[in-house]
């Protein structure tokens, strides 16, 4: 058994308005719906009805990732298999959520909260105007605002041990460890996974400060380096503050741009990099001597805070006691 594929993500800002107008007219996602208090978005081509959610908090953060299982009793049998774990989790009630059945939420042991979940509404246009496309491969009509992405991609934390989470995440859940590097005395110092054959859906990097799990990043797709030119600017141009790049990994091939949206969390925006497509694929490793080209091909430095700061990590609304310890 094994998760199917990274679904969303949750955010918790803290100017829930800035927020929106970062990831709606600058970043040119797509609002399904919204409240006061959070606001439901998605890329043009995310077919489900939601890909992100900005949730309005007294601090900015991570709250969920949410992880699509294969098929619908595997929510049990993961559920049986926490409690034999002594892993804490919690269930969500479906709709509770909009557009997600029940889901089941869990603390991993290096801290990221995350979710599984089998059922969920597929994004409609439902009328919007001038959103509907000709094209039965588009959900919405082509981006026509911002840098537009085609697709939510990965997530990214900071975390004490990395080496361990990943083998965690790997025997439990099934998701595939693809490429890592490590110092020369063997410690791993970050890892990159994936179920599906993207070069990584899910990263962890490891922590400097020793602080526990924090959020590094979620990162968005576009298609062409082109368009990372374009982004780069449309990120000037609204006065939103670019860490990093536009570079390259050489580690996944992608060319990326990190930024800080207006509360404060960090946001990747790439494109290009490996696919990988072999069951039995081994794991790549960048020693010492090739690291750096790991993180960066093209001779930019590094920003110190790349390897410092994160946002937040825990879920805010989980129950006081968790299921697993009172269900015996
Ligand atoms: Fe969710």
């Amino acid at each position: 058994m094994a998760v199917a594929h990274l679904g969303h993500a949750e955010l918790r800002v803290t100017d829930l308005d800035r927020s929106r107008w970062f990831f709606t007219e600058v970043m040119g996602l797509y609002v399904t719906e919204e409240n006061d208090e959070r606001v439901y978005l998605r890329a043009w081509q995310d077919w489900d009805h939601h890909t992100l959610i900005l949730t309005k908090s007294d601090h900015t953060g991570i709250e969920h990732v949410g992880w699509r299982v294969e098929k619908p009793e595997d929510l049990g049998t993961y559920e049986k298999q926490f409690k034999d774990l002594g892993v804490d989790y919690h269930w969500i009630e479906g709709g509770k959520e909009p557009g997600q059945g029940d889901g089941l939420r869990f603390m991993t042991p290096g801290g990221m909260p995350f979710e599984l979940y089998w059922e969920r509404e597929l994004y409609a246009v439902n009328g919007k105007d001038g959103l509907a496309s000709a094209l039965p491969s588009h959900p919405q009509r082509y981006a026509s605002r911002g840098i537009g992405p085609r697709r939510f991609d990965h997530v990214n934390f900071l975390a004490d041990e990395p080496g361990a989470e990943q083998e965690w995440l790997t025997r439990e859940l099934g998701i595939h460890h693809r490429y890592y590097a490590e110092n020369s005395n063997g410690e791993r110092l970050a890892s990159w996974l994936s179920r599906t054959n993207l070069s990584h859906e899910v990263a962890i990097q490891r922590n400097k400060n020793q602080t526990g799990a924090l959020l590094h990043h979620v990162a968005y797709f576009v298609d062409s380096p082109d368009q990372m030119a374009r982004a780069a600017t449309i990120l000037a141009d609204n006065g939103i503050q670019i860490e990093w790049g536009p570079g390259q990994h050489g580690t996944s091939g992608a060319i990326f741009l990190y930024c800080f949206e207006p509360s404060g969390n960090r946001v990747e925006v790439w494109t290009g990099g490996m696919l990988i497509f072999a069951p039995d694929w081994e794991p790549i490793g960048w020693g010492p001597e090739t690291a750096e080209l790991g993180y960066e091909l093209w001779g930019s430095q590094m920003p110190e805070t790349y390897l410092t700061y994160g946002t937040e990590s825990h879920f805010t609304d989980a129950p006081q006691k968790s299921a697993s310890s009172t269900s015996g």
